[in-house]
């Protein structure tokens, strides 16, 4: 038998210790992981408020609406029939409903039978509306949008805290929507002498108003916003007109065709 090479026995016996160990101490490292990062994570903040960038009062509980309508009256009755009043969050750790899920805990406020240190009042703050629609503060986040995060307009502008129509385009009639518009859009109300139909479905058939990747917070940048509607089956005609030697030309309201398009004095073909 020959002589046993001991420097590579010692190197296979060096590389399985290291091996063992290696396994030994993932193994370990992993069953202790998880217990370890339970100890590290750091406790969650105390909630001070029922959302972000306000601090709730220190020291109010919540009382629940019906203890509001002794001195807000009009502000519970309008409430009532709000989509926001029939939120029901069944948590305990969740007890802001009604009234005190935009306002906070109330008991001080109530106690001292009012006060305006006492109580959230959110204001034009849209933080208030975010704590449970995160989701829109993406779309005003689009590069086409009402400055809302810009603090030169609020949600409450468009949108009634307190009203049964939280939604602006829940009024009796179509115009619903487009009256909360022509607040600011006086513009676009006419009336006009051609008036445009399309506009009788409401602002929002062409406008994505909280915020849209396209100019003008329009819902398509080209002609498919027009011929959503305006398409024909003997298309390219669309009106009593070929359009086959236009349509290429722009889009219908930028090539100095349509120009109009929320109504004309001018021209019955929508033209300024
Ligand atoms: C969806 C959120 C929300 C709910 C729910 C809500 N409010 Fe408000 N409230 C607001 C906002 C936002 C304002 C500030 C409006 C503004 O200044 O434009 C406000 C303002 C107020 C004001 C001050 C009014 C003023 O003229 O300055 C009172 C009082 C009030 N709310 C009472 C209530 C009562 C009572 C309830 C329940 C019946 C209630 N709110 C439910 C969001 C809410
Ligand atoms: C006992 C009467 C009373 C009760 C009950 C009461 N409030 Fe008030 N509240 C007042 C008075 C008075 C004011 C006006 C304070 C002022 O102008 O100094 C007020 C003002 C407010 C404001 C506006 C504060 C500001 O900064 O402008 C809000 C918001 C409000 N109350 C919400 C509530 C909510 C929500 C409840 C029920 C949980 C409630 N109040 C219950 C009397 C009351
Ligand atoms: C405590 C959570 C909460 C807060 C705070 C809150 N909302 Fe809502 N809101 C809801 C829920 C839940 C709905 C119903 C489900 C839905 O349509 O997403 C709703 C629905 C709506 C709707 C659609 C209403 C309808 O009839 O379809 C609008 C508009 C709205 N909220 C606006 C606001 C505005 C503006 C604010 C801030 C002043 C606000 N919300 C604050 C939870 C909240
Ligand atoms: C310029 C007016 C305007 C402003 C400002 C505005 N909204 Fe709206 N919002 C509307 C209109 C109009 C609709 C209906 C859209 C539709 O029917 O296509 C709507 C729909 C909604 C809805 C329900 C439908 C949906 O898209 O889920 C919610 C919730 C809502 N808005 C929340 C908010 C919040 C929160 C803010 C502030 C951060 C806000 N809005 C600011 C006009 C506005
Ligand atoms: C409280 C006032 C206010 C209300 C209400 C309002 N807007 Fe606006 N709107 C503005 C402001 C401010 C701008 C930004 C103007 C600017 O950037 O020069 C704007 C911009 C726009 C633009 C883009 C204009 C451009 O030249 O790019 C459109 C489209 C528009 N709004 C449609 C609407 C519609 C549709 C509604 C109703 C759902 C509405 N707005 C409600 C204030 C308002
Ligand atoms: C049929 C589609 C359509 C409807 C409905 C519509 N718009 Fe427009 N709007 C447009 C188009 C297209 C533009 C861009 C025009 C351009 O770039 O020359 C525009 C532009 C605007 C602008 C920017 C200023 C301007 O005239 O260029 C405002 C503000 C506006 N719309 C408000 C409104 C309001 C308010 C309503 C509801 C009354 C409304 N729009 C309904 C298609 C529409
Ligand atoms: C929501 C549907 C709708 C949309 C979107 C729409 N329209 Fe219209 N439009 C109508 C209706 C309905 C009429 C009236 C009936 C008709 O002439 O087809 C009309 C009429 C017209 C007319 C007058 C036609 C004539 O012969 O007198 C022009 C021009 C016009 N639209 C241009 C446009 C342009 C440009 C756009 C895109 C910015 C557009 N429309 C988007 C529904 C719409």
């Amino acid at each position: 038998m020959k002589n046993p090479d001991w420097r590579k026995i010692k190197l296979a016996a060096f590389f399985l210790t290291s091996a063992f160990f290696v396994i030994f101490y993932a193994g370990l490292a992993f069953s202790e992981s998880p217990a370890k990062e339970a100890e590290e994570k750091p406790a969650p903040p105390e909630k001070t408020g029922p959302f972000e960038g306000f601090t709730g009062i220190p020291g109010a509980k919540y009382v629940g609406s019906e203890t509001c309508g002794a001195c807000h009256e009009k502000e519970v009755k309008e409430f009532q029939r709000s989509t926001h009043a029939r939120i029901n969050i069944p948590s305990e750790a969740v007890k802001a409903q009604g009234c005190e899920m935009c306002h906070g805990p109330a008991s001080l406020h109530v106690d001292a039978s009012g006060g305006k240190d006492n109580i959230i009042n959110p204001r034009k703050d849209p933080n208030a509306c975010f704590a449970c629609h995160l989701d829109k503060k993406m779309e005003f986040r689009l590069p086409y949008h009402h400055p809302v995060l810009e603090g030169k307009m609020s949600c409450t502008d468009c949108h009634s805290p307190h009203g049964e129509e939280v939604r602006p385009w829940t009024a009796t009639t179509l115009h619903g929507v487009n009256e909360a518009c022509f607040k600011c859009h006086k513009e676009q109300r006419g009336p006009f002498v051609w008036e445009h139909e399309g506009i009788r479905e409401g602002c929002t058939t062409c406008h994505k108003v909280h915020g849209s990747i396209h100019e003008k917070m329009l819902i398509a940048r080209d002609n498919n916003l027009c011929l959503r509607c305006h398409t024909q089956v003997n298309f390219p005609m669309i009106g009593k007109q070929s359009h086959a030697g236009r349509l290429p030309q722009g889009s219908c309201f930028s090539a100095g065709c349509h120009t109009a398009v929320h109504g004309s004095n001018f021209d019955d073909h929508l033209r300024y």
